[in-house]
């Protein structure tokens, strides 16, 4: 019960990783407000976890509105009196060419205005005044190297790592760690959707994960609550791979 009535927020909490977390933050004493765009997706995720025993409630919205945010995290700060922690999960990919790519500034919005402007409203509303609290920033394999068809994907990444070591450094002495995941291929919805537009796109990397599979939401999540943790209270600034050694594995060789 490491976060026995801890006040937990999760963006894009309504599935894949970000649903696993909040199902196990909420199983080891969180309450946890669940965001995600879909209003139907929240209150399905909210009754999953009241289901299991846990406690949460939903704060629905578009992640990449700065309003949204502010109004969101003060709806929790007036509900359960703070914020604790904050995992910035949100996120999109859209498979074009660079040459055609037309979701740059949405992509950027989600994946990189979001954690940004969210982790900003809980620091001032809760975190900075109670001189503690724990970020995660949900960023990718993306983050250390590109692929073909994503630019917005790869750069807003990149990004979310970079204002992780910012925002750990600034607000240290305030008392907030903020720590970066970097998940790898993981079985959600949003690689079974890319699947479902081409079903070769991840034969290749599939075939090139060292430790032989797909990694499952829920081992992402561990990662999320191990860093939200006390047992992580001297980690701050970490961008951290999850990915079961694909970034481990020296590019042009195949895993032995
Ligand atoms: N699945 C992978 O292989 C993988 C790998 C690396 C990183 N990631 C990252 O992990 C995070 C979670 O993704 P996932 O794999 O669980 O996919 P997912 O599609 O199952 O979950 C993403 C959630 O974000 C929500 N969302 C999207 N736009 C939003 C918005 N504007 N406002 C609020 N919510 C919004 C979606 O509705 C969805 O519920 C993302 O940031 C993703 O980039 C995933």
């Amino acid at each position: 019960m490491r976060f026995e009535n801890r006040v937990v927020v999760i963006t894009g909490g309504g599935s894949g990783m970000g649903l696993a977390a909040a199902r196990m933050f909420a199983a080891e004493g969180a309450i946890v407000a669940i965001n995600d765009l879909v209003p139907d997706r929240v209150a399905e995720a909210v009754g999953q976890v009241e289901e299991a025993g846990g406690r949460a409630f939903a704060i629905p919205g578009d992640v990449s509105d700065e309003e949204v945010a502010r109004e969101r995290v003060r709806e929790v700060v007036s509900r359960q009196g703070r914020v604790d922690v904050l995992v910035n999960c949100a996120g999109i990919s859209t498979i074009k060419p660079a040459v055609e790519y037309d979701a740059w500034r949405r992509t950027m919005g989600v994946n990189l205005d979001a954690p940004f402007y969210w982790s900003r409203a809980a620091a001032i509303q809760s975190m900075i005044p109670n001189r503690s609290g724990a970020i995660v920033i949900v960023s990718s394999n993306a983050a250390f190297a590109g692929f073909p068809g994503d630019v917005g994907y790869i750069a807003s990444k990149h990004g979310a790592a970079g204002l992780t070591k910012a925002l750990a450094v600034e607000w240290a002495s305030h008392g907030i760690r903020v720590n970066c995941l970097c998940p790898g291929l993981t079985e959600t919805n949003m690689i079974r959707d890319m699947e479902a537009l081409d079903a070769n796109r991840f034969v290749e990397r599939r075939r090139r994960i060292p430790l032989g599979r797909i990694g499952r939401p829920e081992e992402q999540a561990n990662a999320m609550l191990y860093l939200a943790s006390d047992e992580a209270s001297y980690v701050t600034g970490l961008v951290m791979n999850n990915d079961g050694g694909q970034m481990a594995l020296y590019s042009g060789f195949s895993p032995g």
